[in-house]
C-alpha cells in the first residue's frame, strides 16, 4: 500500500509512519517543517522514520496552504489512502490566533480534499480530536453525542473539518475515517504539550505549574496505541465514520504528575494556578464503537507509557 501521512515530521504522524513502514508500506511524509517548537526536532522525527526503510519513504517539504505542494505527494504513483495529521495543534495558542488556525486546519482540509480528488485517491484517515466534545462532563464521550458547543477555536476548526470531510464523503464518495484522540503522549511529544512542561519542570527541580487543584482528568493515550488504531482504520475505512482513539483509563491530573515523576526518578513539588480559559475539565472516551470496527482496546497502561516516555525524555528532552 501507498500511503500519503501529511504532518509527518509531527509527534503523532511520526509514529504512524515508523508503523506503516514496518509493515512494509510505502510512505510519503508531507509537512512544512514549521517553527512552532524546534525544526531540529522534526527533521530528527524524519530521520529516525526514514532509517525504517529509506527505500520505501519519501519526504515532500510543503504547506496545506499551497496546492502544487501538495499534489507532488501523489506525482510518482497511485495513493492508496491519506493520514492527514498535519494541522496547528494544541488549545491554548488557538485562542491568541484563531484565523491561523482556520487558514491550515479548515482551508489546508479543503485543499487537500481537492487534490485527493483529482488524483483519484479516495481513502482518508483524519487526526480528529477529543475536543469536539467541548466542556460535557460526567459521561464517557459517545460520538454520536452533539459536538456543536466547542469551546476553543481549535476544537472549532477540528470539527469543522470533520464536517468538510462528510461533505467530502456525501459528495464523492471518499470512504473517511475521523479519529477523535484523546490527549495523546509519549516520546517525541510536542514540547508545549502537559507531560512535556511537567517533565522539563520536573528534572530541573522546579515546581510543576498546575492548572486548576488537580481534580481534572484526561483519557491519555499512549502514541503506540494511537498508530495502531491509524493503521486499523487505514485498512478499515469504507464509507464515513468517526470514532474516539482513548486510553481507556481517565487519570486524574494531580495524580499523572505523581506518575510522572515517579517514572523520571524525581521529587514533586506542584505550584497550583487558575483554571486555563479553553480547558475543559475531563475526557473520557467510550471505546464501544471503536473496538467493534478497528479491533482490541489499547494495551499500554499509564505507568508502562510514562515510564516510555520518561526513558524517551531522559535523551532527548530539553534540559
Ligand atoms: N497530541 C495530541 O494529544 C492530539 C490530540 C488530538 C488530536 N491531535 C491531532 O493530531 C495531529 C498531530 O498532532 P501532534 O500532537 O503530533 O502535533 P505536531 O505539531 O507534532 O504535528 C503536526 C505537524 O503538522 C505540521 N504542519 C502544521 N501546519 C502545517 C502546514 N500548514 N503544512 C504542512 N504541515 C504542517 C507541523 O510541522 C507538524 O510537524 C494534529 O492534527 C492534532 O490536531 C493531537
Amino acid at each position: 500500500m501507498r500511503v500519503v501521512v501529511t504532518g509527518g515530521a509531527g509527534f503523532i504522524a511520526s509514529h504512524v509512519c515508523e508503523a506503516l513502514l514496518a509493515r512494509g508500506d510505502h510512505v510519503v511524509a508531507f509537512d512544512n517543517l514549521n517553527n512552532l517548537y524546534r525544526r531540529a526536532r522534526k527533521e530528527s522525527n524524519l530521520a529516525q522514520v526514514r532509517a525504517v526503510a529509506p527505500e520505501r519513504f519519501r519526504f515532500v517539504e510543503g504547506n496545506l496552504n499551497d496546492v502544487e505542494s501538495l499534489a507532488r505527494c501523489f506525482d510518482d504513483a497511485p495513493v492508496d489512502a491519506v493520514v492527514h495529521a498535519a494541522a496547528r495543534a494544541g488549545v491554548r495558542p488557538s485562542l491568541d490566533d484563531p484565523a491561523g488556525y482556520v487558514e491550515v486546519n479548515v482551508g489546508g482540509t479543503a485543499r487537500l480534499l481537492r487534490v485527493m480528488q483529482d488524483h483519484g485517491c479516495t481513502r482518508l484517515v483524519f487526526a480528529s480530536s477529543s475536543s469536539v466534545y467541548g466542556a460535557s462532563t460526567g459521561v464517557a464521550f459517545r460520538e454520536d453525542m452533539p459536538a456543536d458547543r466547542p469551546v476553543s477555536p481549535y476544537a472549532a476548526t477540528k470539527r469543522a473539518a470533520e464536517m468538510l470531510i462528510h461533505a467530502a464523503h456525501a459528495s464523492t464518495g471518499l470512504d473517511a475515517v475521523c479519529l477523535r484522540f484523546f490527549t495523546v503522549y509519549g516520546p517525541r511529544q510536542r514540547p508545549g504539550m502537559a507531560f512535556h512542561k511537567f517533565a522539563t519542570q520536573l528534572t530541573r527541580g522546579e515546581a510543576v505549574t498546575m492548572y486548576g487543584d488537580g481534580s481534572s482528568s484526561r483519557d491519555y493515550t499512549y502514541v503506540a496505541d494511537v498508530a495502531h488504531y491509524v493503521l486499523a482504520a487505514v485498512d478499515q475505512a469504507r464509507g464515513f465514520q468517526i470514532l474516539n482513539v482513548g486510553g481507556d483509563t481517565p487519570t486524574q491530573l494531580r495524580d499523572a504528575i505523581d506518575l510522572l515523576a515517579r517514572a523520571l526518578g524525581v521529587p514533586v513539588r506542584v505550584e497550583q494556578l487558575p483554571d486555563q480559559v479553553g480547558d475543559v475539565p475531563h475526557t473520557c472516551a467510550d471505546m464501544t464503537r471503536t473496538i467493534a470496527a478497528l479491533g482490541p482496546p489499547p494495551s499500554t497502561s499509564i505507568e508502562d507509557g510514562l515510564a516510555r516516555f520518561a526513558a524517551w525524555f531522559a535523551e532527548h528532552g530539553v534540559h
